[in-house]
């Protein structure tokens, strides 16, 4: 009798239990849910050979931010940005030992990227016609994730503070800016004004249209109070398939091919998470085996590939194989088309809708051709690929002034520097000066961020200090945070 009693209260605390771990695991699944794994909302979403985050919710959450390019497809696309001046194709060539020179002088700036600042020139003039940039502007409460406020102050870089979440992956970008505005800085012998900025690492900016003058990789045509900067890929992309940008531009070069050599197919690899993917997809299925080889990546990480398409990646450097590349959109734009254009290939891309700052360069018909554009749906890619294909004289000569305007020119390491100093001195022009001391209340020393001078505290953390301790805030997320993905 009291076994069998003991049985039924075994049984029952038993029961009991399971139950209790049913309620705690929905509970767990309830709590995550509507959350994006941790990883996954900390991906490149314009990572070069994919992108992470999975096509899971109809919410379209992709890597940070909201995208409104597939809540609101926009019927009317925006014109693509062209030169609003005209192009100096005669200017003379980089040579090739200044091509990797972050140091040119601003007359050489001027001789041989020509008409690389179209975007800042936009900029400052619309921040002129709207009263130039203000002290408020430089705040970065806006926005709580991806921000970072910044100042040069006699040539020297600080950073003033930063909004993070998540595992490192905007500190990563973050970085990769930093050390580039530092890199343009330290490298050039003439004079860098003392000025104070904000920037942007998110695919996109400003997903609730606050509307602020931030820096940023990328932007659509109604931004345009946002400022255009080169992205985190120009100094390094952490990932085995792309790398350090001067080492991607070697590798390409030790294998490149003259054009007629290479394959004679149109390439793409990367994940399907928009609409205008899907589309290249189903366009390459029901017709591609002749021209494209044309495939699905997709990421168990944010930087490893799931075993299964595994066998499909290819790294960067081996993109250029191929006579045809194709460029597709990510979350917002996507990082790879600069490796793309390192190759002396025809890039194809889809009519765009974000913004990089050198893509006024970007010709699509006429003698100085330097890519291919087709419709957003891609219905139009079989025929131009059969069009392509048949008249390989004409494609090589697309390939040829591609690389003469970007491999060469635009999208030499040296340009890019150059395009960050004279960020930093049209922004100058139109912000309010930096104070390098904190002016406001030095009493509570616990908030001082650096103590000199008996008192005095700098604004900013030095560059050098900070590229130690950036990522200490990653260190900041809890075990119990963590499990309920809230950082
Ligand atoms: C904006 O900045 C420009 C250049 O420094 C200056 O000439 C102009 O007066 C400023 N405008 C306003 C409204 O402050
Ligand atoms: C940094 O930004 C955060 C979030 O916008 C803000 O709450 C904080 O006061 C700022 N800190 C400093 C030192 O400006
Ligand atoms: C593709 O886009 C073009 C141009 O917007 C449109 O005319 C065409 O109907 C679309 N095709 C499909 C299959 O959606
Ligand atoms: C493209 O450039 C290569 C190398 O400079 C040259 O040999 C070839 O003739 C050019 N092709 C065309 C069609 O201009």
């Amino acid at each position: 009798m009291k076994t069998m009693a003991t049985a039924v209260a075994r049984h029952r605390v038993s029961a009991f239990l399971s139950i209790f771990t049913v309620i705690l695991t929905a509970l767990y699944i309830v709590a995550i849910f509507p959350r994006k794994p941790h990883y996954s909302s900390h991906l490149p979403t314009s990572r070069p050979l994919g992108q992470g985050s999975r096509p899971t919710t109809s919410r379209a959450v992709v890597g940070n931010s909201e995208v409104p390019l597939l809540q609101t497809p926009s019927p009317v696309l925006p014109s693509p940005p062209v030169a609003t001046r005209p192009i100096q194709f005669d200017a003379p060539a980089v040579p090739a030992e200044l091509s990797g020179d972050y140091g040119l002088s601003d007359e050489q700036c001027d001789l041989y990227f020509p008409d690389l600042y179209q975007e800042i020139d936009r900029a400052a003039s619309y921040a002129r016609d709207h009263g130039n940039i203000s002290t408020d502007d430089l705040d970065i409460s806006w926005k709580k994730d991806g921000l970072v406020r910044a100042m040069i102050h006699d040539r020297k870089l600080y950073i003033l503070n930063a909004t993070y979440s998540g595992a490192g992956y905007n500190i990563r970008r973050s970085l990769a800016i930093l050390g580039s505005i530092n890199r343009a800085m330290v490298a050039y012998q003439g004079p860098i004004p003392d000025t104070e900025f904000t920037f942007s690492v998110n695919d996109i900016a400003d997903p609730d249209h606050v509307g602020k003058p931030v820096w940023t990789f990328s932007r659509l045509a109604e931004n345009e109070q946002q400022w255009l900067m080169p992205d985190f890929g120009y100094w390094s992309w952490e990932l085995e398939l792309v790398g350090e940008y001067e080492d991607v531009r070697s590798r390409i070069a030790a294998i490149e091919e003259p054009f007629l050599e290479k394959t004679a197919k149109a390439l793409w690899r990367g994940a399907k998470n928009n609409d205008l993917r899907t589309d290249l997809l189903r366009v390459a299925e029901e017709s591609g085996s002749q021209w494209g080889d044309i495939q699905e990546i997709k990421w168990a990480s944010r930087t490893r590939i799931s075993s299964h398409t595994k066998g499909n990646a290819i790294p960067i450097p081996e993109h250029c194989k191929y006579q045809y590349l194709i460029q597709t959109e990510g979350a917002s734009y996507s990082g790879r088309g600069k490796y793309l254009q390192n190759c002396n290939s025809v890039v194809i891309i889809h009519k765009r809708r974000w913004i990089e700052n050198y893509h006024h360069l970007l010709i699509a018909d006429g003698p100085h051709q330097n890519f291919v554009e087709v419709e957003r749906n891609f219905s139009d890619l079989p025929q131009t690929m059969h069009d392509l294909v048949v008249d390989p004289a004409n494609a090589e000569k697309i390939a040829n002034n591609s690389v003469k305007m970007f491999r060469d020119r635009y999208l030499t390491p040296a340009a890019q520097a150059c395009y960050w100093r004279r960020l930093l001195s049209a922004w100058s022009e139109v912000s309010p000066k930096p104070e390098l001391y904190d002016a406001g209340d030095v009493a509570d020393q616990s908030k001082s961020l650096v103590d000199v001078d008996g008192g005095r505290k700098l604004r900013g953390i030095p560059y050098e200090t900070y590229v130690l301790t950036a990522f200490d805030q990653s260190l900041n997320c809890g075990w119990f945070r963590r499990m309920f993905r809230r950082c």
